[in-house]
C-alpha cells in the first residue's frame, strides 16, 4: 500500500506513464493523482529521452523516473526493456504523454486493452507526427485532440474521448498547440481515472464508456 492508500484507505491502481518530451500531460495526471479520491497513482515515468524534461516532473513528484534509451536497440529491445520496467513497478495502465515512438504488438500484447494515448487532432485525421501543424497549415476551421486507445496503426486505435476548439485565422501555430494543450491537459486525466474505475471496455473499433453522471466523452473548447 502506498502512504496514500494507507491515509485514504483504499487501493489505487498503479499506472506508467511513457514521455518524450516537457511532459506537460504528465503534470496534469500528476496533479490529478493528488486530488483525494483519484483511482489511480503513477508507478513510473518512463521516457526514451535522457533529457525529457517529463523525467524531472517525475522527479520532482518523488515518481521513479526511468530512461530507457532507444538509440543502439533494435526495437525488440527496446520494447522489452520498457516493459520489463513497467511491470517491475506492477503498472497495468500504460499512458502515452507525448512518447515519440511508435509500438508494436511485442510492447501492446504485455498490456492488451490497457495503452492509452493522446493526440493533438481530431483522428483520423491528422494522424502522425506535428498534427497541430498539419491542421494550422490545412486551414482547418475546427481542429481538437483525441484520447484513444493504441493499436499497432499509426494513432489508429479505438476512441475513448475528443476534444474540440476553434482554430482562429489569426493564430499561429503555437497559438494552435496552446489551445489543444488545454484541451489535453483536461481530456487526459479524466480518461485516466475512467479507466482506473474500470469504465473502458474495448469493442472492436469502438470503445464503450461507462461515464460518471454528469461526465462526457466530448469536450469543446470556446476559444
Ligand atoms: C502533446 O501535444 C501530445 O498530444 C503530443 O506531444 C505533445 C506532448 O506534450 N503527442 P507534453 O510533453 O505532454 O507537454
Amino acid at each position: 500500500m502506498t502512504d496514500r492508500e494507507e491515509r485514504e484507505g483504499r487501493s489505487v491502481v498503479p499506472i506508467g506513464v511513457l514521455v518524450s518530451g516537457s511532459g506537460t500531460n504528465l503534470q496534469a495526471i500528476l496533479d490529478a493523482t493528488e486530488e483525494s479520491g483519484f483511482p489511480a497513482s503513477v508507478a513510473v515515468v518512463i521516457s526514451n529521452r535522457r533529457d525529457a524534461f517529463g523525467l524531472e516532473r517525475a522527479r520532482r513528484a518523488g515518481i521513479p523516473a526511468v530512461w530507457v534509451p532507444h538509440r543502439g536497440k533494435d526495437r525488440a529491445a527496446f520494447e522489452t526493456a520498457l516493459v520489463a520496467v513497467l511491470q517491475e513497478h506492477g503498472v497495468e495502465w500504460v499512458f502515452l504523454a507525448g512518447f515519440m515512438r511508435i509500438l508494436t504488438g511485442l510492447f501492446l500484447n504485455a498490456f492488451p486493452d490497457r495503452v492509452i494515448n493522446i493526440h493533438p487532432a481530431l483522428l483520423p485525421a491528422f494522424p502522425g507526427v506535428n498534427a497541430q501543424g498539419q491542421a494550422h497549415d490545412y486551414g482547418v476551421r475546427i481542429s481538437g485532440v483525441t484520447v484513444h486507445f493504441v493499436d499497432e496503426g499509426t494513432d489508429t486505435g479505438p476512441i475513448v474521448a475528443q476534444g474540440a476548439a476553434p482554430i482562429l485565422p489569426t493564430d499561429d501555430a503555437t497559438q494552435v498547440q496552446q489551445r489543444l494543450l488545454r484541451l489535453e491537459h483536461e481530456l487526459l486525466p479524466k480518461v485516466v481515472k475512467w479507466a482506473a474505475e474500470g469504465r473502458l471496455n474495448v469493442i472492436g473499433r469502438k470503445v464503450e464508456v461507462r461515464l460518471p453522471e454528469g461526465d462526457s466523452h466530448t469536450l469543446w473548447l470556446d476559444g
